[in-house]
């Protein structure tokens, strides 16, 4: 068998989301954001779960970043929860601050270092009322949120994300309407993603400004568009997918422009895009320090006429799926990483999320047994074990995610944990994936 040796500094972390975990929904000073408005309304979210407890991290964070020590990680992603920070305009809480203090405080006593996502979807209410991320306003308040983060913790904080999945964040939440505040026209979709991309090139610019020298960079999630066929109809349609959401968001940040075909595919629906202002490209490409990217599945495109958005229609494909029914397909991260070195960046991409949701409850002599867990794993870091062997630069991998958790529109019905979590009594249990993963962080090594 092959055995994939990665390089010395290869950084080894898990990763989480605020709202996905924290819990404490109403607790020292913090108010709503707009999950939980959106789990309220019926029908949005899986049985109305929201995250008022979620895995209640907000009070058991020592004892969850002790478990990460001890699996072996040598980083963890985290988000900070803007409606902590910010619970009214204008108003910064202490106790918000205090909270991500004593987290990296406790993170710093296991020697595991923070890679901080500044925002992870849970936009403040009161930011949603004045027009949320459709707002250029916004883009104001995310720098004052970017800038009290880092005035408090840009020492301490070597790896700042700015944005978690911005094609979620726009498109998912404000043209598709499955994702808060669910919205449905392109108009709110395309200026909500041209806002947060706008807010990350100000975010770089402010961090740049203040002096800080570690690294910054954004999170893409990124989605292999396979063609059903080798038919030119095809391609196309999966070339118009990828517009849709890769290019996108790649173009901006890497080339300083919005791809032309997708800008047609927009203005077909009535976008005037005048939220684009002069200069707003330039900012939004300013140069980062890593790109990071978080890969779970591919697509399968066929063309469809009837579509009149993309002109494409998803086809099944004959792998494994997970239990969210996402193909097991890692060739496409590999396929997207040696595209994003050969037409984007030569910057280091982390792999900030890569894991798969699995309906492992049962318990068999104390361990969770997610074998399918362990072998979606060994595939994807086979396929960033190969990009390296090709001379890429992938400089870590983030495995999503540390514990079961809030998994959005479906609640708590999607377990994606390395360790279980046992939602009645808060107990925390290390999978079998969780077991793995320590080995192969400690021998640098797969099989
Ligand atoms: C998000 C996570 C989410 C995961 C699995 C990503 O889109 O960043 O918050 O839980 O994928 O769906």
């Amino acid at each position: 068998m092959n055995k994939t040796k990665f390089p010395a500094s290869f950084l080894w972390g898990t990763a989480t989301a605020a709202y996905q975990i924290e819990g404490a929904g109403s607790e020292d000073g913090r108010t709503p954001c707009i999950w939980d408005q959106f789990a309220a309304i019926p029908g949005k979210v899986y049985e109305a779960h929201n995250g008022d407890v979620a895995c209640d991290h907000y009070h058991r964070y020592k004892d969850d970043i002790k478990l990460i020590a001890e699996l072996g990680f040598k980083a963890y992603r985290f988000s900070i929860a803007w409606p902590r920070i910010f619970p009214e305009k204008g108003k910064l809480n202490p106790k918000g601050i205090e909270f991500y203090a004593n987290l990296l405080k406790e993170l710093k006593k296991y020697e595991i270092m923070p890679a901080v996502t500044i925002y992870h979807w849970d936009l403040p209410l009161w930011i949603h009322e004045e027009g949320g991320w459709t707002n250029r306003q916004t883009v104001e308040y995310f720098k004052e949120f970017a800038s009290v983060l880092f005035e408090h913790f840009g020492e301490d904080v070597p790896m700042w994300i700015t944005h978690n999945e911005p094609w979620c964040a726009s498109f998912l939440s404000y043209g598709l309407g499955v994702h808060a505040p669910g919205h449905t026209d392109w108009n709110e979709a395309t200026a909500a993603a041209h806002h947060i991309l706008l807010s990350h090139g100000e975010a770089v610019r402010l961090y740049r400004e203040m002096g800080y020298k570690h690294q910054i960079g954004i999170t893409l999630n990124l989605t292999y568009q396979h063609p059903a066929t080798g038919s030119e109809e095809d391609r196309m349609a999966a070339g118009r997918a990828d517009g849709f959401t890769n290019r996108w968001f790649l173009d901006p940040v890497f080339k300083g422009q919005y791809p032309e075909d997708m800008m047609e595919v927009f203005e077909k629906q009535n976008v005037s895009f005048d939220f684009i202002h002069e200069g707003d490209l330039a900012l939004i490409s300013i140069p980062c320090d890593f790109l990071g990217i978080n890969y779970y599945t591919r697509n399968i495109v066929r063309n469809n006429p009837d579509d009149l958005f993309l002109g494409g229609e998803s086809v099944r494909g004959t792998g494994s799926h997970t239990d969210m029914d996402w193909e097991v397909y890692p060739e496409g991260l590999y396929i997207l990483l040696t595209r994003l070195k050969a037409e984007y960046t030569d910057l280091p991409i982390y792999i900030t999320e890569n894991g798969a949701a699995y309906a492992d409850n049962e318990v068999i002599s104390g361990t969770v047994h997610d074998d399918e867990r362990v072998e979606y794993f060994r595939l994807h870091l086979n396929a960033v074990g190969k990009f390296i062997e090709n001379g890429g630069d992938a400089a870590g991998y983030f495995c999503w995610s540390f514990m079961d958790n809030y998994e959005w529109s479906f609640g708590y019905s999607k377990r994606f944990g390395i360790v279980y979590v046992n939602y009645e009594t808060q107990e925390r249990l290390p999978k079998l994936s969780a077991y793995w993963l320590q080995d192969v962080m400690a021998a640098n090594t797969i099989e």
